[in-house]
């Protein structure tokens, strides 16, 4: 019987190997219509997720609710499953390059459950050839069955972006693929069943890979554009986000803004395939330059509040510094990679007093990544400089008495990374990407 219609039946299930950011909201839309195995190696996470908890605050407690889904961190459940989705962490190593060890965990236990007629499918994001190269060998010498002929093998990246609740699962087009034309059908028929926006069938793996991979590196370029403008900008002093503006006016123009980027997407997809170029021979100038532009924000940010102190006269020596927002970027709790890390850890080599305040992001977890111990609400004193690094709902709402109210002195600084506030109410020293 096809895949599709075995799902359909309930005669099989979808196993979903990690419940994170992508994972879960996958798991659950599938459980409105199949029979789903939600696997997580996190068994405080699964806890949670029985208890229709999300610990990254992005699924909504209802949506477990009229679901067929089962949470195990019991890896023998997966014999169960007929349909392997692939939803685990696909880092970067100390020397920027893929960690594909995640992924290749993640392979080694499905390839014990696999049989004959099973279909596997990637979701975590991949340098293009690398579900064919890496995961396909290991998968067919665990399991013993041969790809294409013993099982069918896809790829279908996701599109998910944290916080956002305009753009979710559903109503975004998504591209699947697979190893051969039954494979490519089938695949888009499961997926189909959720996806109300519709299916880009690509016509390889490859072309899926490489889809997502330059939907990330595209923004991750056009982001460098804005910060390597904002650094040439601020030499003028010159307002990065007024000229951003005046220049959308025109038709074809870009919107994008400089800032921090950090998270697991955007700052970390451009090296799988920088990785995978230069095994190419290809040296991808243009993404490694972007890469490295970006890369250096935060260490630009530090330099132009000792600038600012300086010719302020503000003593650098045990200053107050206030953080407003650590996690990666606004309404998300997600901390990895984040580059307000990087900011902090470099004032507290100067010996700046910094009190860290993030509504959002969880502190245990804070401490554990940065040791940073995130102060529970503000003011906790008053201080010479507020960096306004996330722009959380919650500080949207801070009035210009209330932020005025934070300093000690009248000379104080604001640094708006974002440009969120502008300066025009808050007479302060004022400074913004
Ligand atoms: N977060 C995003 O916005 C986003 C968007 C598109 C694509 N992606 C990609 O999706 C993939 C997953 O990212 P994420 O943000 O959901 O990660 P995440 O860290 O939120 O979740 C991953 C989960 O996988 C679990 N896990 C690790 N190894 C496992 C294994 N062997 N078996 C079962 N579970 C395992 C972890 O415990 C964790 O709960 C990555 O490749 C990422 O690049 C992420």
């Amino acid at each position: 019987m096809a895949i599709y219609n075995k799902l359909a039946k309930k005669q099989g299930a979808i196993a979903v190997l990690g419940l994170g950011y992508v994972g879960l909201p996958l798991a659950l839309e599938f459980a409105k219509y199949f029979k789903v195995i939600g696997f997580d190696i996190d068994s405080n996470l699964i806890a949670s997720l029985q208890n229709k908890v999300d610990p990254a605050g992005e699924v909504e407690p209802q949506r477990f609710e009229n679901v067929d889904i089962i949470f195990t961190d019991d890896e023998e459940l997966l014999d169960q499953a007929s349909f392997y989705i692939i939803a685990v962490p696909t880092p970067i190593d100390d020397n920027y390059l893929p960690d594909l060890n995640l992924l290749y965990k993640a392979c080694q236990i499905v390839a014990k459950y696999l049989k004959p007629g099973d279909y596997v499918v990637l979701e975590a994001t991949v340098y293009p050839g690398c579900t064919e190269e890496e995961c396909v060998p290991l998968l067919e010498r665990i399991s013993g069955l041969k790809c294409g002929k013993d099982f069918k093998i896809g790829f279908s990246p996701e599109r998910i972006n944290p916080g956002d609740k305009k753009h979710t699962l559903s109503n975004v087009v998504k591209i699947t693929s697979g190893c051969d034309q039954e494979a490519a059908e089938q695949i888009a028929k499961v997926y189909q069943t959720i996806i109300k926006q519709g299916i880009f069938r690509a016509s390889s793996i490859k072309v899926a890979e490489a889809a997502k991979i330059i939907e990330n590196t595209q923004r991750d370029v056009n982001i460098a554009i804005m910060n390597e403008l904002a650094m040439i900008l601020n030499e003028m002093n010159v307002d990065t986000n007024e000229v951003i503006r005046a220049a959308s006016t025109k038709w074809n123009f870009l919107k994008f803004y400089p800032g921090l980027v950090g998270g697991h997407c955007i700052g970390v997809d451009p090296y799988y395939l920088i990785y995978k170029a230069r095994k190419l021979g290809y040296e991808p100038e243009l993404f490694i330059t972007a890469r490295k532009v970006n890369e250096r924000v935060a260490d630009f940010v530090v330099d132009n509040i000792l600038r600012l102190m300086a010719k302020n006269r503000i003593n650098i020596i045990d200053a107050n510094v206030l953080v407003l927002g650590i996690t990666y970027k606004e309404n998300v709790r997600d901390i990895r990679n984040s580059k307000v890390a990087k900011i902090v850890s470099r004032l507290k080599q100067y010996n700046f007093n910094v009190d860290v305040f993030d509504p959002k992001a969880d502190a245990e977890e804070v401490r554990n990544s940065y040791q940073i111990d995130l102060i529970g609400q503000i003011p906790q004193k008053r201080y010479d400089v507020v960096i306004l690094a996330v722009v959380h709902d919650e500080f949207k709402k801070l009035s210009p008495a209330q932020i005025k109210s934070f300093y000690r002195r009248d000379n104080g600084i604001l640094i708006d990374i974002k440009g969120y506030f502008g300066n025009k109410d808050l007479d302060l020293l004022y400074w913004s990407l």
